[in-house]
Formats: structure tokens, sequence, C-alpha cells
């Protein structure tokens, strides 16, 4: 068994052993979701970005600002965001003070440039420029120690990751590896926080009781560093009538179940942002759809974002990924695996279609698991729920569940990441997809109650199928991919091909030459 420790959300910093295969598990302290995006935020608010010129320039950003206060965090990064066809590549450096205050003083000394030819917003997104009193030299006190982690959000290439696999002997290990190399880290955390607040930040002032919550992979634990920001605008947050006062605010008429009312509200908040905002651009209205989003670039956090308003059940359903990827630190890793599997060989892709999707792929890894008994069934949490537990997302959706995971047994499962990872797709080989529906709340298959090619009940809305759009053709796909996917590892272990492990199952090219090898050696 490979009992490796692996890093939580809650302490993106810490790192992992190196003598991997062997050490027990980080004592890694469990933190509910509301407390950690509570926290994330809270670092957002006292956060700063400045451009620099150039890279060295780091340091000088560093001395200026540490006239202000104490830096908790700095780190420099790159934006390489595509804007009218051309790439851009921006140096940036981000700040989080101490101190609220100490970042209020930085805001107050900084200023606008070029009066005549800008929208005078102040946000703090700045850039740095040099001048007498930023190239004195003041005695740092406590920013002494502060070292400025370079290029912090750094995207791995192909080629990379493949180097990194390559140099790694067992397919568990690899597993490990891929996840190290390819989470997204805490910059890429704090920079998808800070883009959340400075659209909260923008609209605050009309609207004091808004919020913009990030959900999906962001904040899940399951993203992988440069992966997409999912945000939702919810404009009026736990705000109950006060029956006693007789002073009412005047407003407009507003209904959110207007179709027409919902997609004037967003066009305003699209074009707001896009006028007033520095940073986002690209900005793209899509409000036909079943669910309409804005989806915009942030160039100065180097974060592509979809915009959603009012979507509570998003961000319990992220909160449910969460708790699973806190249950048992394999979840993580083997998703991570299945996800790039499915991206190498083309089974997934960005646009959305009839195909299964990243999120999917995730409900069908964390069902498996359950089948394993490494996690419980999402019925059972629900039984273990408390008063404190109790939530109802959009009106109507229960989205009660147990929230403090450390009440739950621990698993007796103790298998290698590359048994699970042959079992995943050795059972998925084998599902009987033509009957039965995957259901993460009972926790085991049950009968289809509607024909759809592939059905996996939603989570929150059970009677709701997420993979209803995928086509009967992605599914034949997919299956033999499943296969495919079995006959690799399977073989690998027989012919005791062990040199590339997992890149095998990564190569299109392979699965095509081994399978064609295959049917050869069958005749
Ligand atoms: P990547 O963006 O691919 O890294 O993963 P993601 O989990 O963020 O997926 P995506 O951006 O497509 O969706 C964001 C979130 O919306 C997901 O995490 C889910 O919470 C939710 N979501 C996505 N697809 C569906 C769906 O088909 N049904 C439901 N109910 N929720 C979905
Ligand atoms: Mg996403």
């Amino acid at each position: 068994m490979s009992t490796v420790g692996t890093e939580g959300f809650a302490t993106l910093d810490g790192a992992r052993s190196k003598s991997a295969s062997t050490v027990s598990p980080k004592a890694n302290s469990y933190i509910v979701y509301d407390e950690l995006l509570r926290q994330r935020k809270a670092e957002a608010s006292r956060s700063i970005i400045v451009q620099v010129q150039k890279e060295n320039l780091c340091d000088d950003v560093l001395l200026y600002c540490s006239q202000f206060g104490e830096i908790n965090k700095i780190f420099h990064y790159t934006s390489h965001i595509i804007e009218h066809s051309q790439k851009e590549n921006k140096d940036l450096v981000f700040i989080e003070f101490k101190d609220e205050k100490h970042f209020e003083a930085a805001l107050t000394a900084s200023t606008h440039a070029n009066h005549q030819y800008i929208i005078p917003a102040c946000t703090p997104m700045l850039w740095f420029r040099h001048t007498k009193s930023s190239s004195i030299k003041k005695k740092l006190t406590s920013n002494k120690q502060i070292e400025i982690k370079k290029d912090s959000c750094k995207v791995l290439s192909k080629m990379e990751i493949k180097n990194k696999l390559a140099k790694v002997d067992s397919i568990s290990e690899q597993i490990l590896t891929l996840y190290d190399f390819t989470k997204l880290n805490d910059a890429g955390t704090r920079l998808r926080f800070f883009t959340a607040y400075q659209i909260e930040r923008c609209f605050k002032s009309l609207f004091p009781n808004l919020v913009v919550v990030p959900f999906g992979s962001s904040v899940n634990t399951f993203g992988k560093q440069g992966c997409d920001l999912d945000l939702s605008l919810i404009l009026d947050q736990n705000n109950t009538e006060k029956i006693s006062s007789s002073l009412v605010y005047q407003t407009k008429y507003f209904s959110g179940q207007n179709k027409t009312h919902v997609k004037r509200l967003m066009e305003t908040i699209a074009d707001s942002m896009s006028t007033f905002l520095p940073g986002v651009s690209n900005v793209k209205k899509i409000l036909e759809a079943r669910v309409p989003i804005i989806k915009f670039d942030h160039l100065l956090c180097g974060v592509e974002c979809d915009l959603s308003t009012t979507n509570m059940t998003a961000y319990y359903m992220s909160e449910l990924l969460y708790i699973f990827g806190e249950m048992d630190w394999r979840v993580r890793p083997l998703v991570f695996t299945i996800r790039k599997w499915a991206e190498s060989i083309g089974l997934t892709s960005k646009i959305p279609g009839p195909w299964i999707s990243n999120f999917m792929l995730t409900m069908m890894v964390l069902f498996f698991l359950q089948q394993q008994h490494v996690l419980p069934s999402i019925n059972s949490l629900k039984l273990s729920a408390s008063q404190n537990d109790v939530r109802v997302a959009d009106v109507h959706v229960d989205c009660t569940f147990l929230r403090d995971i450390t009440k739950l047994p621990k698993t007796k499962n103790t298998d290698s990441l590359e048994k699970l990872l042959l079992d995943f797709f050795s059972y998925y080989s084998n599902f009987d997809f033509s009957a039965k529906a995957i259901s993460l709340n009972m926790g085991k298959p049950v009968l289809k109650s509607e024909n759809h090619p592939l059905y996996i009940c939603n989570p929150l809305e059970v009677n709701l199928n997420v993979s209803r759009i995928v086509s009967i053709d992605s599914l034949h796909r997919l299956v033999l991919a499943f296969r495919d996917a079995t006959w690799v590892l399977e073989t690998k272990k027989e012919r005791n091909h062990e040199s590339k492990g997992l890149l095998s199952l990564f190569s299109k090219e392979s699965i095509q030459k081994n399978w064609k090898e295959s049917k050869k050696t069958a005749r």
C-alpha cells in the first residue's frame, strides 16, 4: 500500500514529502468550506496587484510597499492571456498586507495618471512607476525576510509534465507527481479569490448585500493550474426584512424568475465591468443559455471567468466535492489522473457539447470510490447532518449534508492508487449503462428513470441527470476508451513494461497501436 500525505487546500504551501511511498499522510487540519472561503476572501480584501515593467523590479515594489505596513504574502506571476489575437505577457506582483489599514494606506497613497484619458476607477490593481520616493531605500523591518517567489502561476507544458512523469517509477507515484505538479496552487487560488472580490467591490456601494462567490474547480480542490474561474453574483445575500422598520428603501421592480429582467441585469453588469474594471476584457454575453453567463478574461489576474447570477446550488455542489476531496488523500490525485487521461485522448473538450465534461467524470470517479468503500454515500452524509448543516439553495434545493467530516469513520480500504486506477477503468468497462444510473446519493447503481445514454443523478436535485447532454456516440467512445485503458494497464503489468507507466495511457497513438496489436494477437 502506498500511503502518501498530500497537501490540503487549506495548507496549499505545505510541500509533500519526497520520500513519498512510505510516509504516512500529513496531519491535515480540516477546515469547513464556509470558513475556508471566508479566510480566502479576507486575504483577497487586503491584497493588491502591481504590474511592473520588468521582473527585476519586484524587489523595488516590495521595498516601496513595505512603507505601508507588514506584508503577509508576496509573489511574482505573469499573465499571458491573448487579447485581440495578440499574446500579451505581463509581469505582476501580488501583495497581501497583514492588516486592512496597511492595504488602505497603500491605496490612499496611490494616484491616477493621465487624468484626461482614463475612467478614474480606484481599485487595488496598480502599476509601478519609478519616482524619487520609490527609489529611496527604506530600512525594512518585518518584511526583511520575505522572499519573492518568481513565476508562481506557471502552467507546465505537456512536455514538461511528460518529463516529470518519465522520471518516476511506479504508476502510483506518477499519479501523485501529476497531481502535485498540475493542481491549482496557492498563488492561483489567491488570484481567483482576488478576481471575485474585485467584481464584488465594483458593485458594493450600490448593493451592500451583493456577494460574488467563486465555485467550480477553482475552489472545490479539483482544479488544475490555469483552470477557469466560475463565479456566481448574488445581489442580495442574507437580507431579511426588518419588520419593525418604518423607513423602506425606494427600489426598482425586479423578479429573478423573469428572464427578461435577469437578461437586462446581466447585460448591465457585463457592460459596467467591461467599461469600468481594469483587467476585464473580451466580455461575451451568453444570455440565451439555460444558465445565462457572462464570459470574460481578467488580463491582470491571468484568469478566464464565467459569471452567472444567483447560483447557490452550484456553490453547495462545490462544497460537496470539496468535502469528498478532503475525505481521503487518494481522491484528488485519482480524479486529476482520470481527467488528464480523458483530455489527452480527446474525450473532454474546453468547448461544451454532447460529450462528457470534467464535472461528470469527477462524479464517476467519486461514485466508483463509493463502490470501493473509500467514500460514503451522500444519503449517509444527509443522515449524519445536524441542525447546523441545514441549507436550502435557490428557494427549493435541499443542500443539507454533514459538513464536519472529522466525525466520520475512516475507510478500511488501503488500495494503492495504481490499483484504484485500474479498477476504475475495469469497473466502467463492465458497467450496464443501458439500464443503470449512477447515484452518488444511494452510493450504488440504480435503475434509470429516463432513457438518456448516460445517467448520472444530480446529487442535489436527484430527479435531474447531470449527463443528459451526452450522446450515445460519446458514450460508446467513452466505454471503448475505458476498455482500452484497462487493457493497457493490465498488459503493461503482464509484460513487465513498467518504464512508461501512466504515459502510455495518455498517448492516443500508443493506445490505438496497443489496441491493434491486441486484435492481431487475438486472431
Ligand atoms: P473545470 O472548469 O473543467 O476545471 O471543472 P469545473 O468543475 O469547474 O466545471 P465547470 O466549469 O464546467 O462547471 C462549474 C461548476 O458548475 C461545477 O463544478 C458544478 O458545480 C457545476 N456544474 C457543471 N456542470 C454541471 C451540470 O451539468 N449540472 C449541474 N447541476 N451542475 C453542473
Ligand atoms: Mg470551471
